[in-house]
């Protein structure tokens, strides 16, 4: 916890704000913040983030833990609060309360291949892990990486700047599908049309050394786990991160429950198993 009182907001400046989409469909732009009292934080976590006189909302960090001078969070204009992050410049202040949740299982997923499945701004609560595996600090502990990003159209992929590097690191493949044929985009064996719970059989990987971390929308995570299923992997090695809408983020107001489980202090990383037993409320 980055203060005794996780109720306290820490004053952060924002100091640099991306747009990401270049689509009709979705707006989204990252927040690059520095903290008057920086934090420590693991992939996968979440922050509430305010802006004063407007509300607060719930977004995941977007960055490395491992860059200390500053944090970004990617959002997307969805409706009060983050139509108004969206008319905030460089210099203007904002506050952070966090960070909370549990995180991606990093220790635990040492020794294996992964497979990452980002579908749109999905893969905004995945980039610290793909960034923190990618350091060559931790690049030896995993073995294979397959990058999977989906996007409704070219123009809806977000840390597009991203994928050169990513696709030019060692021991790693990388693949892109959208959902239909558009001119701008020519299909080969890395670059697909469709959705990715469809495509995931034209990618080779090893079903015993694989853990799969999928990140979308609800539909895209249920086809998908389902798919990798029926290849044959255990529900175990398949983690995602859940959405409920929040409102303390620290198990006291009970606005987030899924069953017994609230997704603020339980999740909201998951594996399917434990959203196996949990009731189809996400
Ligand atoms: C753990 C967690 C991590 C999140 N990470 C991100 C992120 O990195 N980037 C990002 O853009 N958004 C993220 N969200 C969703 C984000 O919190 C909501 O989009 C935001 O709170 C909407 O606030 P608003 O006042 O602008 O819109 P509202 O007026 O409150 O809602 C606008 C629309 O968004 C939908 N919505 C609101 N809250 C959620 C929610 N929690 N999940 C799904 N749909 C919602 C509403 O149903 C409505 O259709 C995350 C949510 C959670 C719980
Ligand atoms: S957000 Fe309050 S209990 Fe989870």
């Amino acid at each position: 916890m980055s203060t005794t009182n996780p109720y306290l907001p820490i004053r952060a400046e924002i100091l640099e704000v991306r747009q990401e989409t270049q689509s009709d469909t979705q707006d989204v732009k990252t927040y690059k913040l520095k903290l008057d009292e920086p934090f420590d934080y693991r992939p996968g976590q979440f922050v509430e983030f305010s802006v004063a006189g407007i509300g607060e909302s719930t977004f995941g960090f977007a960055s490395s833990p491992l860059i200390r001078d500053a944090m970004e969070f990617t959002i997307k204009r969805a409706g009060y609060v983050t139509e108004n992050i969206h008319m905030l410049s460089a210099g203007a202040t904002v506050w952070i309360r966090g960070p909370f949740g549990n995180c991606f299982p990093l220790g635990d997923l040492e020794g294996n291949d992964l497979f990452y499945v980002a579908g749109g701004l999905g893969l905004a609560p995945l980039r610290p892990m793909i960034d923190y595996v990618f350091d060559p600090a931790y690049r030896g502990k995993y073995g294979k990486i397959n990058m999977f990003m989906a996007a409704r159209t070219p123009g809806d992929f977000i840390f597009a700047y991203d994928f050169e590097k990513w696709s030019k690191m060692p021991d790693t493949t990388f693949y892109r599908t959208i959902d239909g044929k558009v001119d701008s985009w020519t299909e080969d064996d890395k670059n697909f049309v469709g959705f990715p719970h469809t495509l995931i059989e034209k990618i080779p990987f090893d079903l015993e050394k694989t853990i799969a971390v999928l990140c979308g929308p609800p539909m895209m995570i249920k086809a998908l786990s389902s798919s990798f299923v029926a290849l044959g992997m255990s529900p175990e090695r398949i983690y995602t991160t859940l959405e409920m809408r929040m409102t303390c983020g620290v198990g006291k107001c009970g606005k987030c429950n899924i069953g017994h489980k609230y997704v603020c202090i339980d999740g909201p990383v998951f594996n399917m198993a434990e959203l196996g037993e949990m009731p189809n409320e996400y």
